[in-house]
């Protein structure tokens, strides 16, 4: 029987096994950010090529994109994130704590008690320079989201892949937020990925859209093996709304702190269209060949968090369970995403023979999976080595003499 998992037991499973470490550990490290290791690294991989494959490959109706990090300033003026993205803060005095004042209970410092100053607007852009002359540089934003990319890149897709409404736009890629409340291991981190489609649709069959990718991103999430009682669907008051959206809904996984956030799924009408055409001065709508009309796509976007993805399998997938009075960890991981595909594992690694058939079977798998040969230790450690990070599949080498299969 697994116990309830607690955030630590997965942080600690990501460190003792390689899929997730501290970022600059030997420095000490910096707040909220990390670096994935040899597992994690192809865990997350598996979960953006599994997202790509749905929202990509699988359908007729999207095209990728690759956008930039760093875009023009005006980009995010008409995105409103110069002017509302952003958290209201309070400083202790006595401590010197910030705390987000919706994250608060009471007016005194949750940590000492002491008196808070009084709230302050705080932006969540990173801010950096780009130009090579002293003096003459330019602020430049570390993007928060990649949906900008699409929206500015509107005009530029639709005239080199002459689509037709409604269709979608994919892209997967590194988003920064200077996040002020932060802990939770991986949950909330400065630097982080992002898996977003904005799907284009004629006004109008926006709610019939949105409908649509409400159930085939749940559907996306139970297919990779997630349990439906660990998944959920709430939807935003309307005082929880984005200054974009109309409608948005959360998909909230249960993970060890409670319900959280995985995924928003986003009605955000025209909003980014009509503003990016106002402030650029270039008109990104659609111009519908049908009935001759020319008009701005509204946009329902699933935005998923690749980093809560990778949190979401892990936590989902992690078991305990006792054997011969020690207890054990096993994920129970969708052969899809796990990191290694096959372990072929010797039982004599004093036998050449065994040896050699080894590492012919691991050759035999090259360039398709991730496959390692492993003779450390007893082959039930090695079993349980593999358990641990969830491989599917584990092939064992023998020597069986003849004469004994004979007698069998
Ligand atoms: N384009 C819409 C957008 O960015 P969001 O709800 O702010 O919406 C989308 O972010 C997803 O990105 C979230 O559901 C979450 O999975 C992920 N995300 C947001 N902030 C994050 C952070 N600080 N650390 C890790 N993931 C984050």
């Amino acid at each position: 029987m697994t116990k309830k998992v607690e955030l630590k037991d997965i942080s600690n499973l990501c460190k003792r096994r390689g899929f997730i470490f501290q970022d600059s550990e030997i420095y000490g490290g910096i707040g909220s950010v990390w670096d994935y290791g040899p597992l994690g690294v192809e865990l997350k991989k598996n979960v953006k090529d599994e997202w790509w494959k749905r929202m990509v490959y699988e359908r007729n109706d999207t095209e990728g994109l690759d956008a930039a990090i760093l875009m023009n300033p005006e980009t995010w003026k008409a995105s409103g994130h110069v002017a509302s993205f952003a958290d209201l803060l309070v400083d202790c005095k006595g401590c010197k704590k910030r705390f987000r004042t919706d994250k608060l209970e009471g007016d005194k410092c949750p940590e000492c008690g002491g008196e808070l100053t009084e709230p302050r607007s705080f932006n969540l852009m990173f801010k950096t320079q780009v130009g090579s002359v002293e003096g003459k540089t330019e602020d430049v934003y570390l993007r928060p989201e990649t949906a900008q990319g699409i929206f500015v890149n509107f005009n530029n897709i639709l005239n080199t892949t002459r689509r037709k409404l409604p269709f979608g736009v994919a892209q997967t890629g590194k988003a920064f937020r200077n996040e002020i409340t932060t802990g939770n291991f991986t949950f909330r981190s400065r630097e982080f990925e992002q898996m977003e489609m904005e799907f284009f649709v004629k006004p109008g069959e926006d709610e019939k859209w949105y409908e649509y990718w409400l159930k085939e991103r749940m559907d996306w999430y139970f297919s990779l093996g997630i349990r439906k009682e660990n998944l959920r669907l709430r939807e935003h008051a309307k005082d929880e709304l984005a200054h974009y959206a109309k409608r948005c809904h959360d998909i909230e996984f249960m993970f060890p702190m409670g319900w959280s956030e995985l995924e928003g799924i986003a009605n955000r009408t025209d909003y980014d269209l009509k503003k990016h055409s106002e402030i650029s001065g270039e008109h990104l709508v659609y111009f519908d060949s049908a009935t001759n009309e020319r008009y701005t796509p509204y946009v329902i976007e699933p935005s998923g968090g690749i980093d809560r993805a990778v949190l979401a399998f892990l936590t989902d997938a992690y078991r305990t369970e006792t054997v011969r009075d020690r207890e054990r960890v096993y994920l129970a991981l969708d052969y899809r995403l796990s990191p290694i595909k096959v372990a072929v594992l010797p039982l004599l690694k004093k036998k050449p023979e065994i040896v050699e058939m080894c590492h012919k079977i691991r050759e035999g798998f090259k360039g398709r999976y991730r496959v390692v040969y492993d003779d450390t230790a007893s082959i039930g450690r090695l079993y349980r080595r593999q358990d641990e990070i969830g491989t599917p599949f584990c092939v064992t080498v023998m020597w069986i003499r003849w004469k004994t299969v004979k007698q069998l």
